[in-house]
């Protein structure tokens, strides 16, 4: 590893304290001068770090700059053993996590990037994500699963991004199935789960969890404006808050696919569901159809009963919420 980023390692697990320019050095075996040098390379790079003679170097609190080494000291359990790699702008982290899983790249692979320019939605919308306010991210992942298991991934995907909104924003999330997840009435992450089938075998050869989080961004095109929220209204400036969410979501996920068939996170996905109860629209091809959400089946399915009185386990697809007229 770089010297540059070896520091920078340290610099984040201690970061707001100083760390001593002489220890630094005999740590990693290279002279004070070299110490030196990397540290004023960081700081090119936009990283605050203040130096103070006969104490060291301290990178501040409210550095916000993401990296691998800013999200590492956050991770636990099995998302300790995750790849991380972060970049500034990309195209799609889906597009390029789904390249890099074809060309064999190992399970836990996560592609972080603070801008998108072809975010992909659902649906084959676009998916909004401008530069630092929100953060992108794809997780590459290899379970052993029939077909119709690998569709409860996207339903401990969204449970996986509601908790760690929970712990890190102190909100309520909710789960607008399949995997919206909402804050209020505000759309604040959207999920984008894409796979690879292996048609021979019947199962899943990989599966790219794609994660749009919704920081602090405001200015939403005229189209998503009126669903479309953040997480924060200004996101505080004094902890690295996207490096702790990301960790969470991974350490989240990484639990939950742990249990993905005893389906343990059901109760969690029911408990924030945003639909159940409520008069939804069901959208089929060019059709659509009133009904009422009424339940989250064991299949991870919602459940819904027209106004005929037909009752029926909705797979996929799409529905919204009916306005109260
Ligand atoms: C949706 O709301 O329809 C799903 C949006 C998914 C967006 C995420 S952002 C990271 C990953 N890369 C993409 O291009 N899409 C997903």
């Amino acid at each position: 590893m770089e010297l540059k980023h070896q520091i920078l390692r340290i610099l984040e697990e201690n970061r707001g304290n100083t760390v001593n320019g002489a220890k630094l050095a005999n740590e990693l075996y290279v002279t004070r001068s070299a110490v030196w040098k990397a540290m004023k390379a960081l700081q090119k790079d936009g990283y605050h770090i203040t130096a103070v003679t006969n104490k060291g170097y301290c990178l501040l609190s409210q550095n916000d700059i993401i990296s691998a080494e800013s999200i590492r000291p956050y991770l636990k359990g099995e998302a300790i053993d995750f790849e991380l790699d972060v970049r500034q702008q990309v195209t799609s982290t889906n597009t390029l996590a789904k390249e890099m899983a074809a060309n064999g790249a190992r399970e836990g692979t996560v592609l972080i990037a603070t801008e998108q320019t072809q975010g992909r939605g659902r649906m084959g919308r676009n998916f909004y994500s401008p530069q630092s306010s929100g953060i992108y991210f794809s997780i590459i992942l290899r379970p052993k699963l029939n077909l119709e298991d690998s569709l409860l991934i996207t339903t401990a995907a969204a449970v996986a991004v509601a908790q760690a909104i929970e712990a890190v924003a102190g909100v309520k999330a909710e789960i607008k199935w399949v995997n919206d997840i909402f804050v209020g009435e505000k759309k604040v992450c959207g999920i984008l789960t894409e796979a690879s089938l292996n048609f021979e075998s019947g199962s899943l050869e990989y599966a790219i969890v794609g994660i749009g989080i919704n920081i602090e961004t405001r200015d939403f095109p005229e189209e998503i404006k009126q669903v479309a929220g953040s997480i924060f209204e200004e996101k505080p400036v004094d902890s690295p808050i996207t490096s702790v969410l990301v960790a969470e979501v991974l350490n989240n996920m990484a639990k939950c696919m742990n249990s993905i068939t005893d389906k343990e996170y059901l109760e969690a996905y029911r408990s924030r569901s945003f639909l159940i109860n409520k008069d939804i629209i069901v959208i089929k091809g060019k059709e659509t159809v009133n009904a009422k959400a009424i339940d989250i089946d064991e299949k991870a399915r919602l459940v819904v009963a027209y106004e005929d009185g037909r009752i029926e386990a909705l797979n996929s697809g799409e529905v919204s919420v009916r306005a109260i007229k």
